[in-house]
């Protein structure tokens, strides 16, 4: 089953729940939501607040993207405010083995990102404990920066390894995905795919009927 996430970081602050509810309508299935500290990553987002509102204004499924250093922090705190899927990042979590499990006890999925240069080994002890695999295709950080080329190999060298071990695991890619990068992605095997810019540039409406029809033919 293929996904669209459209991710909140490139849409208009201020009227976010609108552009939010307008994506929903469209038929987009998640809400991909980048919290960014300062310090994994050099740009400051938003929090809790901001989380706690807008789950409000849509029933769909909220997949938090952690883009901060020692998650395991504040885990409690996601899952009070909202979120469905909480996904942390590899090279910012030291217990990776405990903070999965800890994510999953407390009825949320747990998602593992992993930077452009992370290999894949990473999650050798750690597939049982993970519903979602979030690679990067740009270097977390900001919205709107260019696909790497290399990652669709990486995407495709993923999907084997959870075909290999017949794994139920959803494979999300994450930065640069638009009308030029779309079709590799899902060719390589990916299912869950955020969007920013891409959706929240011009029609709203538009980029995600688009979206959803291209991933419908990979169906
Ligand atoms: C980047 C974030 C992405 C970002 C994607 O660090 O994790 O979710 O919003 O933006 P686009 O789709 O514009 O590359
Ligand atoms: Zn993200």
């Amino acid at each position: 089953m293929h996904i669209l996430s459209p991710s909140i970081l490139s849409a208009d602050f201020a009227c976010l729940g609108a552009q939010i509810a307008r994506a929903d309508q469209a038929g987009a299935q998640y809400i991909h939501i980048d919290v960014m500290d300062g310090f994994f990553v050099p740009s400051i987002s938003f929090g809790m607040p901001v989380i706690q509102s807008i789950r409000k204004v849509t029933e769909k499924v909220f997949d938090v993207h952690l883009m901060v250093e020692q998650p395991e922090r504040y885990i409690d705190e996601f899952v009070r405010c909202g979120a469905d899927i909480i996904t942390i990042h590899a090279e910012a979590c030291t217990h990776l083995d405990r903070t999965l499990d800890y994510i999953r006890s407390k009825g949320v999925k747990a998602g593992l990102a992993l930077c452009p240069s992370t290999p894949l080994s990473v999650l050798e002890y750690l597939w049982n404990k993970l519903d979602m695999v979030l690679l990067m295709t740009v270097n977390p950080g900001f919205g709107g920066q260019k696909y790497i080329p290399e990652m669709t190999e990486k995407v495709a060298a993923l999907r084997k390894m959870m075909e290999e071990r017949g794994l139920d695991i959803d494979l999300e890619v994450d930065g640069g995905i638009n009308d030029d990068t779309i079709r590799s992605v899902l060719e390589a095997g990916a299912n869950v795919l955020v969007a920013g810019s891409a959706v929240f540039k011009n029609s709203i409406e538009e980029n995600v009927e688009k979206y959803l029809k291209i991933m419908q033919e990979y169906e």
